[in-house]
């Protein structure tokens, strides 16, 4: 896994125009829900399309560690073999989620309404993140904690043995924090409420109504979403076919707008409406997107995306888009160090608290390559069209979509681009590399070859 392997730099460098039709792989959060909802499910849910990633492979591990089944069959297809809700057992080991918050985030609040003790460790970059958003609406429904300071991993908890179900008003807009009160609410007797004052990704309430919830989602007067579940239901096992993870085709897509003479189509994308943030955007940004061929799988709307290159301009990103897009900054940077005049990007503050403090990471890495940025506390702003641009070398702090954003940045820039660390990208798109040489890129683990 990428906290244990060595870093392995990346240099990406301008070449031909983009081209050709590419499936980026399954998404993210749907993956480690489709693992977990089917270990708690009694029976076999077949997942298709799951995405074959370090934070997803160890959200699997976890499963097996209380009892479920996880295989994957001949045809790629996985099989989750539940053991059911109310039924986990002791995991021997510790739980180690390397990289992955989602993964230790909603595994927590599962474990934490269940009578079991399990200690949580991950790498270098889960350790620094803060866990006391989950742990503390798990200790009021009843789970023992302890942590390192400041809520941090290593972390053990023990469930309690009937675990209260509580009404949550989520203090932030995380969809982990969301999704793990009504995953420990799962185990609890009665009704758990999470109330959302911003609304966030909404797999969690779909996908267990899927699998036989009785779950609600309603408005209150003040607008806010109102979540209602109740507890220890029998969840009966699914069919999931998962469709591609717009966070991933974020890359190819902005790759697209600014490389000249590009024309990428990227298939299958879901166009769930929390998570569409950064089309929305790049549209407005003047890009030449096409949504071609909708339909709806699975109870998501998916499209092809058709992106040719555009002549990008600067404008104002709403801060009440941001949950909906809240993965994509980085690589919106990189579109906007392409468009002319200043991109600003309020609403950040979200940003400090990923794999890495992301705004810094990201005003660190455009400034190393002569990207006229401006950080403050909670906002960031590009000026895009700088000449002479790229030649950096970009400190990727552990996190994925540093690595994946940099990298696109040297193949439209003057100048070629090289990440610190490029396996770190294992974490969510293993096929990133492969995917992107496929369409014409240069990225080359060796600096001399790529340039
Ligand atoms: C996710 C929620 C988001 C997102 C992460 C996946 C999920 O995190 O950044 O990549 O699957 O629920 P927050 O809930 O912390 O915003």
């Amino acid at each position: 896994m990428s906290h244990t392997s060595a870093p392995v730099p990346l240099t990406s460098a301008a070449g031909s125009p983009l081209k050709g039709t590419i499936r980026v792989p399954g998404d993210k959060s749907i993956s480690h829900r489709s693992l977990m909802f089917g270990a708690l499910a009694v029976g076999r849910t077949t997942v298709q399309g799951l995405l074959e990633s370090e934070d997803v492979l160890a959200t699997a591990d976890a499963m097996r560690a209380v009892g479920a089944k996880i295989e994957k069959q001949d045809d790629g297809s996985y099989t989750v073999d539940g053991i059911g809700l109310g039924s986990l057992l002791e995991p021997e080991g510790v739980i180690d989620f390397g990289n992955a918050g989602t993964g230790v985030r909603l595994t927590m609040g599962i474990f934490g309404s269940h009578n079991i003790a399990a200690t949580f460790v991950g790498d270098a970059s889960l350790s620094k993140r803060p866990m006391g958003r989950v742990l503390d609406p798990l200790r009021e429904m009843g789970t023992n904690v302890i942590a390192r300071d400041g809520d941090r991993l290593p972390a053990s908890i023990r469930g309690a043995e009937q675990a209260l179900p509580i009404t949550y008003r989520v203090p932030m807009p995380s969809a982990q924090v969301k999704s793990a009160v009504l995953l420990a609410g799962l185990n609890a007797p009665g009704v758990t409420t999470v109330i959302e004052p911003i609304a966030t990704r909404d797999h969690t309430e779909k996908m267990l109504k899927g699998f036989g919830a009785d779950i609600s989602v309603s408005l209150n007067e003040a607008g806010e979403r109102v979540i209602k579940l109740t507890g220890q239901p029998e969840l009966k096992p699914q069919n999931i076919d998962v469709p591609a993870d717009p966070s991933s085709a974020a890359f190819p897509i902005v790759a697209a707008l600014i490389v000249p003479g590009s024309d990428v189509t990227i298939e299958n994308v879901m166009l769930n409406e929390h998570r569409t943030g950064i089309i929305t955007t790049l549209i407005e940004m003047g890009g030449d997107i096409e949504l071609l061929n909708k339909r709806s799988a699975g109870g998501e709307e998916v499209a092809d995306i058709r992106v040719k290159h555009s002549k990008l301009k600067g404008i104002t990103v709403p801060a009440k888009r941001a949950p909906s897009m809240i993965d994509e900054y980085p690589v919106l940077a990189i579109a906007a160090a392409f468009a002319e005049g200043d991109t600003f990007m309020p609403g950040l503050e979200e940003l400090r608290v990923k794999e890495s403090d992301r705004l810094s990471a990201v005003a660190r890495g455009l400034e190393a390559n002569g990207i006229p940025c401006v950080e403050t506390e909670d906002t960031l702003t590009v000026t895009g069209g700088a000449s002479d641009i790229g030649g950096g070398t970009v400190v990727t702090h552990l996190d994925h979509r540093i690595a994946m954003s940099f990298l696109i940045l040297g193949i439209a820039a003057h100048k070629p681009v090289t990440v610190d660390d490029g396996a770190v990208i294992a974490t969510s798109f293993p096929t990133f590399t492969s995917l992107f040489e496929e369409l014409g890129a240069k990225i080359s683990a060796n600096s001399s070859e790529a340039a």
